[in-house]
């Protein structure tokens, strides 16, 4: 009898007992939105933008309504206008290039390794077609940050960071959103900290910060920003910045505060499941798993693997004898793109260029979300059933 798996890849760990407190007191007393304080009182949201900043070593923070929004914010702040190019990665999701065409922006894409990070050799080709790149860690896989800054800052290119899926991560001893200008977060609920939605901003850069602040807005009320610039960086801003309503509410603050303590641990728990699954396919012939660096420390919320230049049939193949076992792999090579797989040329108000190194990598990429709700006993299971299901198939075509 072949094993079947019976859990949900959708179904998140409940919102810690604290966060669900913190929530309750926030409805009794009512006061949602981030100004409405109490005499003295610092909002659940402030508090979230100081504890945030304080763990990620970064100046100042801001909360907002979602990580597309911050985003968008965070490439407004540094002046992409209509029209603008905009670096960024051809295998990303498409709050990424949403975020670029949302301020009439056009990405430009950049191939993807298969390492499944940004190809810094495509990269240095395009350095010259824009002043920007939108940088996605995307399912958590870092480049090597060193060269990749040392590249960008060489060719005058501004570096924002989509951390949606690198909270908590590192590259060598530093915090991935702290290379770029700015480091955007998600906090939507397939994320390291899950309030439903919400984004978080974080910069060292007082202008870009104080721009931020009166784009989410804040009104006049920015001097409740603790985890804000001083208020004189305000002094000519706040007349020139429009008000783009984005902000977090207390609800959702008191939500993420409790998950941001236990971060770091809820990130070793990911580590440890990503260690059984990746033990457990290892020298799968047809199969590769991903290189990961030694100075990426990475958080791994979800799996992938390759199954590279296999045929669409034989893929297609794996993909439900997987699932007839109860294993969920998404693929990124489907010609009409399912759920939250769309891809660079489903991408068509974009106008992107075919890109035949990074078709053949998203043609052979599976991935999977390692919710915290599997054990590692779950873990080892599904390993032996991709493994049975992806040899099978390969002894049949090979
Ligand atoms: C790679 C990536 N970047 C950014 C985002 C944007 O996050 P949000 O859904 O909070 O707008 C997502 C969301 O899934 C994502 O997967």
């Amino acid at each position: 009898m072949s094993e079947i798996f019976d859990g949900s890849f959708t179904q998140q760990e409940p919102i810690p007992e604290e966060g669900i407190a913190a929530a309750m007191n926030v409805l009794r007393h009512g006061r949602l939105h981030r100004y409405n304080v109490d005499v003295g009182e610092t909002s659940e949201t402030a508090l979230l933008e100081l504890e945030f900043a304080r763990m990620m070593d970064a100046k100042y923070c801001l909360a907002v309504a979602s990580g597309g929004y911050a985003m968008a914010t965070a490439l407004r702040t540094v002046g992409v206008k209509p029209g603008d190019k905009v670096l960024s990665n051809a295998f990303t999701l498409a709050p990424v290039p949403g975020a670029i065409a949302s301020l009439g922006a056009q990405p430009v894409f950049v191939d993807v390794t298969e390492d499944l990070t940004i190809d810094l050799d495509d990269l240095d080709q395009k350095l010259d077609q824009a002043n920007v790149l939108l940088l996605s860690h995307m399912r958590g896989h870092i480049c090597d940050m060193d060269r990749l800054m040392a590249m960008c800052d060489a060719a005058g290119v501004v570096v924002i960071e989509d951390c949606a899926h690198t909270m908590g991560a590192k590259w060598g001893d530093t915090w991935s959103g702290r290379f770029g200008v700015f480091g955007c977060y998600s906090c939507q609920t397939y994320k390291h900290m899950n309030s439903g939605e919400g984004g978080l901003l974080i910069s060292d850069n007082p202008e870009l910060m104080a721009k931020a602040i009166m784009l989410s807005g804040s009104y006049m009320m920015y001097g409740r920003h603790d985890a804000g610039p001083p208020a004189e960086v305000f002094d000519q801003i706040r007349f020139e910045t429009p008000n783009i309503s984005g902000r977090m509410d207390n609800l959702r603050a008191a939500i993420l505060r409790p998950q941001l303590d236990i971060l770091m641990d809820q990130a070793a728990r990911w580590n440890e499941r990503y260690c059984v699954l990746e033990d457990g396919l290892k020298n799968t012939p047809g199969l590769t798993v991903i290189d990961r660096p030694n100075q990426e420390h990475y958080v791994a919320s979800s799996f992938q693997f390759l199954l590279l230049d296999w045929s669409p049939v034989h893929i297609r193949d794996v993909i439900t004898r997987c699932l007839n076992r109860g294993v969920e792999l998404k693929w990124f090579g489907a010609d009409d793109p399912v759920a939250f797989t769309s891809k660079y040329d489903s991408w068509r108000y974009a106008d992107p260029a075919p890109m035949p190194k990074t078709d053949r990598i998203l043609q052979s990429v599976m991935d999977m979300r390692l919710p915290l709700t599997f054990s590692l006993e779950d873990c080892a299971m599904i390993a032996r059933i991709i493994r049975a299901e992806v040899s099978a198939v390969w002894q049949g075509h090979s």
